[in-house]
């Protein structure tokens, strides 16, 4: 019999709520997609987190994808340590800064130069901001169901009709902020052609392995489409890599698409798990901000000594062995959660990437923002409740991407599938049940 205690997260919760909204930093942590309070964390051991309850289970969040080597790996804890011993922060240059921005440099052809941020929302803010002073236009599109961090400009949801200006997605976010961002449909060409025939656009902003609707791969031609629309509208081509940078490939998706940005947003696995984030690309546009130019950008911790030496150690363990055992694992995850799946007969979708998964509960493929809204949402988060019960941690929503990591054995992946299927079948024999 599965279980799982969690008496101490609820008290925790308890004390939580009464000082932080919602009781979390950030919103998805709260659990509320799938139904229940939130386990509280009381420290990670490689492909494990401990719950304050004394619960182990298998990690797939991996603080939503920065850890790439699982929680405390020795390499990165003696990196920061060192970094920490000689002080914290010194809001001015160090040569670790440097060396990050070289190892970036030689891992996307297409950057030449970096700015360091501390987070991807504020790289996301940078891009926008460079790309209107190049173009010196306004208009953006995003594509719906991607997810570049909370700027006012970029919370945007769809107007009517195919490609439109957009309206606010949270109260808060000015008319005219979201008016500057047009919306298309992912993978949907069409789209993509009105808006660039419609609007002047400073920048086409893409996730090139869009993983905030649930992992939703561009259709072949996709990627190649928005480079020569950007190329022949004078747009400048804007890759949030944040996700799949460092992940997919050395190089990121750009590597494993060929298909190379102007700009390049990063974040996650660059800080090893500390924050930091950057902007990439050419001289050219780089020199733009200040002080080399005159685009403004700034920030206290930016570069931030910690962050910088947790990520250069993160990426020195990055070599290509690396990222074939992590395309390696993913792979059997992948398989295993499809046969259990197939043995409990739940239609399901498993999309994968290296290092990145998505179980869809839906009977069709997903290709888009509103087929990924189609699934079953409910059953996703019955699936993820069954999985806690039996020591695997899954993102707590349809829409959110797994991070197996190259910490996660083939043992731990078993385990996991294991637990799945017998996830898949209780929810089996509940449905039967309740048509007895
Ligand atoms: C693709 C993408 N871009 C940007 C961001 C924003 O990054 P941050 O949360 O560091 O602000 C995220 C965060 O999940 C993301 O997934």
């Amino acid at each position: 019999m599965s279980s799982l205690t969690d008496a101490r997260s609820t008290e925790q919760y308890r004390r939580a709520l009464e000082l932080l909204p919602g009781g979390v930093n950030s919103p998805v942590r709260a659990m509320r997609a799938i139904g229940r309070n939130p386990l509280f964390i009381a420290r990670g051991e490689g492909a494990e987190l401990i719950d304050v309850d004394g619960n182990r289970l298998i990690d797939y969040v991996c603080s939503w994808g920065p850890l790439i080597h699982g929680h405390a790996h020795p390499a990165v804890l003696a990196a920061i340590a060192d970094a920490a011993a000689k002080g914290t922060s010194f809001g001015a240059p160090t040569p670790g800064e440097t060396d990050l921005a070289y190892e970036v440099t030689r891992r996307f052809e297409s950057v030449e130069m970096l700015r360091m941020t501390s987070s991807g929302t504020e790289a996301s803010m940078t891009a926008i901001r460079l790309a209107r002073a190049a173009t010196g236009r306004e208009h953006v599109l995003k594509f719906a169901g991607s997810y570049h961090g909370h700027v006012d400009g970029l919370l945007a949801q769809a107007g009517s009709g195919l490609a439109t200006q957009s309206l606010p997605a949270s109260p808060g976010v000015p008319q005219s902020a979201a008016a500057a961002t047009v919306l298309a449909s992912w993978n949907d060409l069409d789209a993509l052609d009105a808006a660039c025939e419609r609007f002047e656009l400073a920048a086409i902003l893409a996730e090139p392995l869009p993983a905030n609707m649930g992992l939703v791969p561009p259709r072949e031609g996709f990627l190649e489409a928005l480079r020569e629309r950007a190329g022949q509208t004078g747009a400048l081509l804007v890759l949030d890599e944040v996700i799949s940078g460092f992940r997919v490939a050395r190089g990121g998706a750009q590597e494993r698409s060929g298909v190379g940005a102007d700009l390049t947003i990063m974040g996650k696995v660059l800080g090893g798990g500390l924050p930091a984030a950057a902007l990439g690309g050419r001289t050219e546009l780089m020199r733009m901000l200040a002080p080399a130019g005159d685009v403004y950008q700034a920030g206290t911790l930016s570069g931030n000594p910690l962050a910088v030496a947790a990520g250069l150690a993160t990426l020195e363990l990055l070599d290509e062995p690396a990222y074939a055992r992590l395309s390696a694992s993913t792979e059997r995850l992948a398989d295993g959660l499809r046969d259990a799946a197939a043995e409990a007969e739940r239609p399901v979708q498993i999309v994968s990437a290296p290092g990145l998964l998505t179980v869809f509960f839906s009977e069709r493929p997903v290709g888009d923002f509103a087929a990924a809204q189609a699934c079953d949402l409910d059953a996703y988060a019955r699936w993820c409740r069954e999985l806690l019960s039996r020591g695997v941690y899954p993102p707590p929503s349809q829409f959110e991407t797994w991070f197996p990591s190259l910490a996660h054995a083939p043992e731990q992946i078993d385990r996991t599938v294991e637990a799945a299927a017998a996830a898949f079948a209780a929810m089996r024999e509940v449905a039967s049940g309740a048509r007895a």
